[in-house]
């Protein structure tokens, strides 16, 4: 707790009122449409009303920057490899369980009873973090990679839980539909982040709260650099200004971060912080949006492809280095100097 700090929704909105070129804001089609019939959920409310202004939001690096790794298909093909070794490798220099304590206490997971969503639960590190406070039943796992989920069906906590394959931007659960919506470390992956938080707010109930974890981006030159082509390392505002452009009210957002980082935030944090926010009235979102950003049935090129893909791959290299880094710091420079 001792890097903990919140910031409020109104101190830091910054306003967005950019237009996209076309006026409709983004172009693509269905990910994976053929799933709400097979899982029997319904999405009542979810109804587009194109042709209002659409605003994108406001950010210093536009959606045209090459950030490699954000972009479903090729978030899936690192997640068929990844998956392999995540538990093991990743979670440890980033996302420990005492960070995922202190991240999921603003949930405010209270009532053994509440309904919960965990989107992009991937392999349910966090979902173990959800049923030590929730009943496992009332606990769904959504995640659009099979490998990730295949690593969560294996856990024996999670065995009541619900646990299906679906995409962060297009949930197969009804408005109105939940007590909670928890999604830690996937944001970074969705090409159009406001439009996954506009469907955390459409499936919450009145009164349901938001808890969304993910990346902050770095101020260093050499991480800046690694973070922007890897993949969505969001500014703390930026997470704020899409809450409540998606229509929620009392966002704050609290800083977590690994212990032997000493609270450094230079080089960015791939779970950098805990943003919450409440759905206060029941229905749809007040944000409209045009359709999906990424076509992920158009066929690829190949070779783009896995250039593309490589690339990501070697820049996350750089991130698994960093905690490593910080953690040799951490035992050398004494107590109380900073790092
Ligand atoms: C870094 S892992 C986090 C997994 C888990 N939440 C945890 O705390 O360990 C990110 C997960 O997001 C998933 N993901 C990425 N894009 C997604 C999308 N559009 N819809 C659903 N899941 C997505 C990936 O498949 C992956 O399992």
């Amino acid at each position: 707790m001792a890097n903990s700090i919140f910031i409020s929704g109104t101190q830091s909105l910054s306003v967005c009122n950019r237009v996209s070129p076309n006026g409709l804001g983004f172009v693509g089609s269905d990910f994976n449409g053929n799933q709400f019939s097979k899982l029997g959920l319904s999405r009542t409310s979810y109804k587009i009303k194109t042709l209002a202004p659409i605003c994108s939001i406001s950010t210093s690096r536009p959606a045209s920057q090459p950030r490699f790794i954000q972009h479903k298909q090729e978030a899936f093909w690192f997640y068929r490899f990844l998956s392999i070794v995540y538990d093991h490798v990743i979670n440890p220099g980033h996302w420990t369980e005492d960070m995922r304590d202190d991240a999921l206490e603003p949930a405010d997971l209270n009532d053994r009873n509440l309904t919960v969503v965990d989107v992009g639960g991937g392999t349910g590190f966090t979902t173990l973090g959800i049923v030590e406070h929730v009943d496992a039943k009332n606990v769904t796992i959504l995640d659009q990679s099979p490998h990730q989920l295949a690593k969560a069906k294996e856990k024996e906590p999670l065995k009541e839980c619900k646990i299906i394959e679906g995409d962060a931007e297009d949930l197969p659960f009804s408005t109105d539909y939940a007590d909670r919506y928890v999604s830690a470390g996937s944001i970074e992956y969705w090409p159009d982040p406001q439009r996954g938080i506009r469907e955390a707010y459409r499936v919450l109930k009145p009164g349901g709260k938001a808890c969304l974890i993910g990346p902050v981006h770095p101020t260093f030159w050499l991480s800046r650099f690694f973070a922007d082509v890897w993949m969505l390392f969001p500014k703390e505002e930026e997470y704020i200004e899409w809450f409540e452009k998606a229509g929620f009210t009392d966002v704050q957002l609290k800083k977590i971060g690994p212990k032997w980082y000493r609270g450094v935030r230079r080089h960015g944090l791939i779970m950098g912080c805990s943003v919450t926010g409440v759905k206060s009235t029941p229905g749809d979102s007040p944000l409209q949006l045009g359709p999906k950003a990424e076509d992920v049935t158009k066929p690829v090129n190949p070779f783009v492809f896995m250039l593309r893909f490589l690339l990501g791959a070697t820049a996350a290299t750089y991130y698994v280095l960093v905690p490593i880094y910080m953690w040799v710091k951490d035992q050398v420079v004494p107590e109380g100097e900073p790092l």
